[in-house]
């Protein structure tokens, strides 16, 4: 948690970062001036990891002209993905206040995190923090920082961050209102090895019945209140990409301000997540086509009682993140699949209400469409 000596210790750290990388951005035609500055950067960078427990980052790579690529291939040159690496010990969350402020109301749920994952780094991020931390990890990719600030909803920003700190970053992201019930050292089964696994994902939903529509936007839905990835993972990429193109189109057709929270769910919420991730198995660029027996869809993942893996994604089964909600072959708190209690998904409620609801939480009841979180 980010009380407040380490709020200042990283702010100092952010600061230092900051001047060193407009240092090294002006004296970019000296070339020896500008190694030392790197050689310092790196060194003030490992110095705060240390400090943080973490192993120091890569070497910063040589700056290059970016501006011929899509925003596809500027997130895959800046965030490596090495499926060998191992998840990095970060629990990400967010909130408008801090566990150290009073007005916090998640204590219960935000300690049980800790207590499951001793010896991880547990950060509850703020809107402020969120903007200084991404402006730090995506500033040489404005797009992607113009798309987040544009973003007309709090909810919408919530969701982009957590791709995006996890994109750049990895761990796990939880949201602020669910409960740790088992360590994500023990999601992934022991007969999957770890360093062939990239992305840990839940079922939100499965509900087979004839008018499933009415009740979510996808067949099977994939949850994204709990997400678990090492950094640069292609879905990720490749949602950062989705939304960053289609909240830029429809700022530029002046759509943002009509935006409707009903429609979360396609912009950044579930149902862009899951269709992502569906392409992402159907992806030649990622899967050999060729020696797989049809497509992959709704029907590989309906009625799952135990993990399954694709390529090098681990999908949990509906009770690992969904337990207790008494549908849709959810099985209870204390069966040992459950690994995650989510407070506000446990009503059988239309998608486009629970949304609006999320955002009513946030704010008290009555607003819909808050000015600020
Ligand atoms: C979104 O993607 C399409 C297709 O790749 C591209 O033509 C368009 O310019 C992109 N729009 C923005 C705002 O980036
Ligand atoms: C997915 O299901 C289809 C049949 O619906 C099957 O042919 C295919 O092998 C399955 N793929 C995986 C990875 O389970």
């Amino acid at each position: 948690m980010l009380n407040p000596r380490r709020a200042f210790i990283a702010a100092a750290f952010l600061l230092t970062v900051f001047f060193l990388i407009s240092r090294s951005h002006n004296s970019e035609q000296s070339p020896s001036s500008s190694t030392e500055s790197r050689d310092a950067e790196a060194e003030a960078l490992a110095a705060a990891n240390a400090q943080q427990r973490l192993p120091p980052p890569p070497p910063q790579k040589p700056m290059i002209d970016m501006s011929g690529m899509s925003t596809y291939e500027k997130l895959a040159y800046q965030y490596e993905y090495d499926i060998e690496s191992k998840f990095p010990a970060y629990i990400w969350q967010t909130w408008k206040y801090t566990p150290g402020e009073g007005e916090f109301q998640f204590r219960e749920q935000e300690a049980s995190w800790s207590i499951e994952h001793p010896g991880f780094i547990h950060e509850v991020i703020t809107d402020s923090v969120a903007d200084t931390l991404l402006q730090l990890l995506y500033g040489s990719i404005p797009e992607v920082l113009e798309a987040y600030h544009a973003l007309p909803l709090p909810v919408l920003k919530a969701d982009l961050f957590r791709y995006l700190i996890l994109y750049a970053r990895g761990g796990i992201y939880s949201d602020i209102d669910t409960y740790a019930i088992k360590s994500a050292l023990e999601w992934i089964p022991p007969q999957i090895p770890k360093e062939t696994v990239g992305l840990v994902i839940g079922i939100e939903a499965d509900p087979d019945r004839p008018d499933w529509a009415d009740w979510y936007s996808r067949r099977i839905q994939f949850c994204q209140w709990t997400i678990q990835s090492k950094p640069g993972h292609p879905v990720l990429r490749d949602i950062i990409s989705r939304i960053t193109n289609s909240t830029l189109t429809m700022k530029k057709e002046g759509k943002l301000s009509a935006f409707q929270g009903n429609r979360v769910v396609d912009l950044t919420g579930p149902a862009v997540w899951t269709d992502t991730i569906m392409d992402y198995f159907n992806d030649e660029r990622y899967f050999d086509m060729e020696n797989s027996k049809g497509k992959i869809d709704y029907r590989n993942f309906t009625g799952m009682e135990t993990s399954k893996r694709v390529g090098d994604v681990v999908v949990l089964p509906i009770t690992s993140f969904s337990p207790g909600v008494g549908q849709m072959g959810a099985k209870d708190y204390d069966d040992p699949m459950a690994f995650v209690k989510h407070d506000f998904e446990g009503t059988w409620k239309p998608e486009s209400e629970r949304h609006i609801g999320e955002v009513q939480q946030e704010l008290g009841e009555g607003e819909e469409a808050p000015k600020e979180q």
